[in-house]
């Protein structure tokens, strides 16, 4: 019988942590307002107007989740710079031989279901790591028109940083269709993202799930016979 030694490595800080939960709480209810104000349902009732405000409240939803989405990204740019190795730029963006043959081998595990080799990486695999770059230009992309649009109906200077992005787009109505069509990725990405930490949670074995809950993945050390 084969006994592994496991050590425990401290990989996820609390900001990454907080950034991951906060985010992903975020884009869920901004995915489902979003959809909501660009499908609304036709609600008839024979009440005063102003004790049927649910598009108000839906709206009014989209945009306190849209400021704390885009400050917990604000803030997560800024420990890419100074947390700790894990949470390093250099994790997102392949630079290296080694990481490019990683990303193959994964996309092996991912796609044809084969065997996992040991893992170079400890934090991000190559492969995961550049997808979440992706989806932080996505982030950016959705912070950047979603602003834009916010910009004609707020007084706020933060939005009005974003207005020149309308006329930019060619106007209010390209701008909010590729507002809605950048929702679409958010929905796949959440989908095949939650699949796949269950999935290397289960073929690596290193408590992957329960490290953004807690910090800590388990990583071999040696192996005894
Ligand atoms: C993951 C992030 C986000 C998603 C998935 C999302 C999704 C959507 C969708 C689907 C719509 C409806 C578009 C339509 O078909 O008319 C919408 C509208 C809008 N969103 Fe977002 N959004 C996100 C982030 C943001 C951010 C950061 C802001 C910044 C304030 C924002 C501001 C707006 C505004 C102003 C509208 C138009 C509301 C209206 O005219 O009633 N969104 N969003
Ligand atoms: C039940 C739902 C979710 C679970 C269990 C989960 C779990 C995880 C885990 C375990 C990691 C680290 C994986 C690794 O080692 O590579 C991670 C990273 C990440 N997840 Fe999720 N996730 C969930 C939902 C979401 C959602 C909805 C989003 C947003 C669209 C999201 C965005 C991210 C991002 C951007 C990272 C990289 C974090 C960073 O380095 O800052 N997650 N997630």
């Amino acid at each position: 019988m084969e006994n592994t030694l496991i050590q425990r490595v401290y990989v996820w800080q609390l900001p990454v942590r907080l950034y991951h939960w906060v985010n992903a709480i975020a884009v869920v209810l901004l995915a489902c307002t979003g959809y909501l104000i660009g499908h609304p349902f036709a609600i008839q009732s024979g009440t005063e107007a102003y004790d049927n405000y649910w598009f108000g409240t839906v709206r009014f939803t989209h945009f306190v989740s849209a400021f704390f989405f885009f400050f917990n990204f604000i803030g997560r740019i800024y420990w890419g710079f100074v947390g700790n190795k894990y949470a390093s730029w250099h994790n997102f963006i392949p630079t290296k031989k080694k990481q490019y043959e990683e990303m193959v081998d994964v996309l092996k595990v991912d796609i044809l279901q084969g065997t996992i080799k040991p893992l170079e990486s400890i934090g991000h695999n190559s492969l995961a790591g550049l997808t979440y770059f992706i989806s932080f230009l996505a982030f950016l992309f959705q912070c950047i028109t979603g602003f834009g649009m916010y910009a004609a109906m707020s007084t706020s200077m933060l939005p009005h940083l974003f207005s020149w992005i309308v006329p930019f787009m060619g106007g209010d109505f390209a701008v909010r269709q590729w507002h809605h069509i950048m929702m679409w990725f958010f929905i796949v990405f959440s989908i095949v993202h939650v699949y796949l930490v269950f999935y290397h949670d289960y073929v690596e074995g290193r408590g992957i799930i329960s490290s953004m809950a807690g910090g800590w993945k388990f990583i071999e050390k040696e192996k005894n016979k």
